[in-house]
């Protein structure tokens, strides 16, 4: 294990992140990848009925707005009646597609995440949310992890797609690419569309575990919808505290696997010349995908 990582410094950037400063998590248990014990048998009977009330809201919201992988895994993963016992799920996740879940007190350095990612093996958070933040949490928590980014690690192409990224992000830390590559995370894995046979639907994490913005992004006339290309993403702010305004469209995950395929040191060489673009632009030529 890499000891680089200095916990003062890791403390420092979330302190900064996060007004209170504090992180959630207990840290005080985490091994050297950050890794603790679910603890399953701690939650109590309000936290399962808590989950169950988050679980029910948004599966009631997935019919033609979630993508067929999300909706035919999240069938296969029995979370409907409490908050999940991460090893089981995890077990069954191995023996699709060789993926492991391992818990996390919270957030993890970049670095951390990346090592987990490029393993094979996804980071979840232990904590639930407080019954006042049913609608909305600054920090990830069991419910964004596991219902918003398991579902999609049963699909064989995303899993693998997942585990470059990973990778990807170990390079891009070496390269001083890492604000390029979160933001294609974030544009991607967190917000993402996908086109079906039946229009655009959502993969994105960060949309499926959302009350309101899973509606909003495929029905609202505000922001836009743009073909995804990756480094016109990675030129792209975002906004952590509103509704996305830019949504960026796939065709397929072999389409996300394929296009984030090549070496991005030549891409990353050449944004680090250019100014970002804002969360609203539309460029010449780019066309906003009608929802009609
Ligand atoms: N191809 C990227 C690189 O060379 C790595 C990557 C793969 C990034 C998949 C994101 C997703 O740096
Ligand atoms: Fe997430």
């Amino acid at each position: 294990m890499d000891t680089t990582i200095d916990q003062a410094d890791f403390f420092k950037t979330l302190a900064e992140k996060s007004d209170g400063g504090a992180l959630r998590g207990d840290y005080s248990l985490a091994d050297a990848h950050y890794v603790v014990q679910q603890n399953w048998t701690a939650y109590t009977p309000a936290q399962h009925a808590l989950w169950c009330k988050l679980y029910e809201r948004q599966a009631k919201l997935l019919p033609g707005r979630a993508c067929d992988v999300f909706f035919e895994s999240l069938a296969k993963m029995n979370a409907a009646d409490g908050i999940p016992d991460f090893d089981r799920t995890s077990d069954t996740l191995f023996k699709a597609t060789g993926w492991r879940l391992v818990a996390v007190p919270g957030l993890v350095p970049d670095q951390t995440f990346f090592e987990h990612l490029a393993a094979r093996r996804f980071p979840v958070t232990v904590w639930l949310r407080a019954p006042h933040e049913f609608d909305y949490i600054v920090e990830p928590d069991v419910f964004h992890d596991f219902f918003g980014h398991v579902p999609l690690l049963f699909n064989p192409v995303f899993a693998d797609h997942l585990q470059e990224y990973g990778k990807g992000g170990l390079k891009a830390l070496q390269l001083d690419g890492l604000k390029y590559l979160a933001r294609l995370y974030w544009y991607t894995v967190e917000f993402g569309l996908i086109r079906s046979t039946q229009g655009l639907r959502a993969y994105g994490a960060g949309i499926l575990t959302s009350g309101g913005e899973i509606e909003y992004c495929l029905a609202s006339p505000v922001p836009r919808r743009i073909h995804l290309d990756v480094a016109r993403v990675m030129r792209t702010l975002y906004k952590i505290d509103s509704y996305q305004e830019t949504y960026f469209v796939i065709d397929s995950f072999k389409q996300l696997f394929d296009d984030t395929a090549p070496d991005f040191t030549p891409i990353y060489a050449k944004l680090k010349l250019l100014e970002p673009l804002f969360a609203d632009s539309l460029l010449a030529g780019e066309g906003n995908i009608s929802i009609t």
